[in-house]
């Protein structure tokens, strides 16, 4: 799927993020499975990750990143009427973590759904977001990324255990009178899912013993560096623009091999390109906010920025939007 803006202004207005308190070194990790920070370094680029603690759950972390991104936004709770939560570890199945958050931080008139497209959840969010609020059927979103993946890990598989963190971010979306969003492109390839699954998780094997996510290192890797690309140019194309034009890049942040090599096939330079891998691992769909938050942390998320995301995971799944930044802390708009 691919679309350049219908022409109304839908913008981020509102950013907020939040990571567990527990950080996690590589040589934290080297106590569970045989392996070294200097592999980990090496072959990542990740130096540490947060990790939830046993009672935390998925609405435990990305409720602070709420209401940070409502404060950000000036937004009143109660305004918010569309909830989406990009995640593949929600507290439970059902209730969903979208209706939960709505109803724990007072947002009676909003619906709530869940939405489920592996680490690229955040990008699929955005997009539905957008297209809610161009047609009017939503006056203000807010769209919620974030998993908890530590606790469905193979803690004795050092291929997964070393790449993945927890953490969530949130943003909140609407109309606006300057920049915006001007596209999107989103795909998936369901015969490449068996490299990236989670077999005990559904209906197929509900009953499996072994609920754990399982992954294909290699083959993620070259889907990974491939659509990076890919979904880049083809945004980048839809939306009449050239990678000259983008001042922030900010990829889905899964390995640092795997971001350089886009950086290196796009010729976007370093110092456009937000990477925080080694602080966070891959926090799946908590990625994108998290880099987009340290990305304005260091100044490089000025209004009129133009911010190209690319994500992709699970699935298999990748999205890439472009947008014009337009919120500048406590920027919203006000939709209504
Ligand atoms: N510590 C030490 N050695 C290790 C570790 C570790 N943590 N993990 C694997 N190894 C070993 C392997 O066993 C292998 O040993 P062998 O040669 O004796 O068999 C050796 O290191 C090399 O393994 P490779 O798999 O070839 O290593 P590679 O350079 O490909 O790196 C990695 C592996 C980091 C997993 C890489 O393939 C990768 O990043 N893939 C993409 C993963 C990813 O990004 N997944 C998330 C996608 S998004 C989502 O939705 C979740």
């Amino acid at each position: 799927m691919i679309g350049a803006a219908t022409g109304k202004r839908i913008g981020i207005t509102g950013l907020g993020v939040n990571v567990p308190d527990r950080v996690m070194t590589n040589d934290d990790l080297a106590r569970y499975v045989e392996t070294s920070d200097e592999w980990i370094r090496g072959r990542t680029g990740i130096r540490e990750r947060r990790i939830a603690a046993p009672d935390e759950a998925l609405t435990d972390i990305a409720r602070p990143a709420v209401v940070a991104a409502l404060r950000d936004a000036g937004a009143d709770p109660a305004s918010i009427d569309l909830v989406i939560c990009a995640t593949v570890t929600p507290d439970m199945l059902f209730p969903t973590s979208s209706a939960l958050l709505a109803d724990e931080l007072g947002m009676p008139d909003a619906a709530a759904y869940d939405l489920l497209a592996g680490c690229t959840g955040f990008m699929y969010a955005v997009a539905q977001a957008y297209a809610m609020l161009s047609a009017g059927l939503s006056r203000r979103a807010l769209v919620v990324g974030g998993d908890v993946l530590s606790k469905i890990l193979d803690w004795e598989d050092r291929s997964t255990l070393v790449l993945f963190g927890d953490g969530a971010g949130a943003v909140v979306m609407e109309p606006v009178g300057e920049g915006g969003f001007l596209g999107f492109e989103l795909g998936a390839d369901g015969a490449g899912g068996v490299h990236l699954c989670y077999p005990g998780s559904g209906s197929r094997h509900f009953d499996d013993p072994q609920s754990i996510l399982k992954m294909n290192g290699r083959e993620v890797f070259k889907f990974a560096t491939r659509v990076l690309v890919a979904s880049a140019e083809a945004v980048l194309d839809a939306c009449g623009k050239t990678i000259a034009d983008v001042d922030v890049y900010v990829p889905h942040q899964a390995n640092k091999r795997i971001i350089d090599h886009a950086v290196g096939k796009l010729g976007v330079p370093v110092e456009k390109t937000v990477i925080n891998v080694d602080r966070y691992g891959n926090t799946s769909s908590g990625s994108i906010p998290l880099a987009l938050a340290d990305a304005r942390a260091d100044g490089r998320l000025r209004d009129g920025a133009l911010v190209l995301m690319t994500g992709m995971g699970a699935g298999l799944t990748w999205g890439s939007a472009l947008v014009e930044w337009t919120a500048g802390g406590n920027g919203g708009s006000g939709a209504r």
